[in-house]
């Protein structure tokens, strides 16, 4: 009891928080919290947001790159107005090759940082959630692929589960630095993780 009221107070907290910030989502104090751990983002950083509305990380984003950055949000959803010169928002599926080529062409370069707070629709069945989960997450290697300059970084969201091993394998031959985590804005019941690897090393 006592417990979950201590959730239900911290999950409030982040709320309030966020919204006297105006932030578009609690998700924002995620990556700050992230960031300020790991330097994921840095000023003046070209950083494409997969997964990004209603808006709070692209708001981050956009506070860490400064106004010689550039943030590109894409999502299936429209995203709250974010009125900045250096903000870009596609709408659509990052799956597919037509948002992937847009993508491409909205950036004319390689991109410094790639984060993905991206869910899928959830069935509440672990299994099958965790596996829709996987293949988000290995659509966003892909996109890294296409996209991420030498000693880039990436953030990804994922459900845990023993699935995810192979991946964090392939991983940790792709990126200097590998890590899985767990910012305190993460309700602690959900199976939410973040995967953050820096220092990209291109074939
Ligand atoms: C948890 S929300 C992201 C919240 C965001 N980080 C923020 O701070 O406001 C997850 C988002 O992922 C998006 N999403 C899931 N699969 C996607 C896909 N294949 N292509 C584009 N967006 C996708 C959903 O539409 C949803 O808006």
């Amino acid at each position: 009891m006592g417990n979950q009221w201590q959730k239900d107070k911290k999950k409030e907290y982040y709320y309030k928080k966020a919204k006297e910030s105006n932030y578009y989502s609690r998700a924002s104090y995620k990556l700050l919290q992230l960031n300020n751990k790991y330097r994921i983002i840095k000023e003046g950083n070209s950083v494409v947001d997969l997964g990004s509305s209603p808006g709070g990380w692209s708001q981050v984003a956009l506070e860490k790159v400064g106004s010689e950055g550039l943030v590109i949000g894409v999502d299936l959803n429209t995203i709250r107005p974010i009125n900045e010169e250096n903000f870009f928002f596609i709408k659509g599926d990052f799956t597919t090759e037509e948002i992937q080529e847009k993508i491409i062409n909205t950036l004319n370069e390689e991109v410094d940082v790639l984060i993905s707070d991206a869910s899928p629709s959830l069935s509440g069945i672990k299994n099958i959630d965790q596996l829709r989960s996987i293949d988000l997450v290995k659509n966003v290697i892909k996109i890294s692929e296409l996209l991420l300059r030498n000693n880039g970084n990436i953030l990804i969201k994922f459900f845990q589960g023993e699935d995810f091993n192979p991946i964090l394998r392939e991983l940790k031959k792709k990126f200097r630095v590998v890590k899985t985590t767990k910012p305190n804005s993460s309700r602690k019941k959900s199976s939410e993780m973040y995967l953050i690897c820096l220092g990209f090393k291109p074939p």
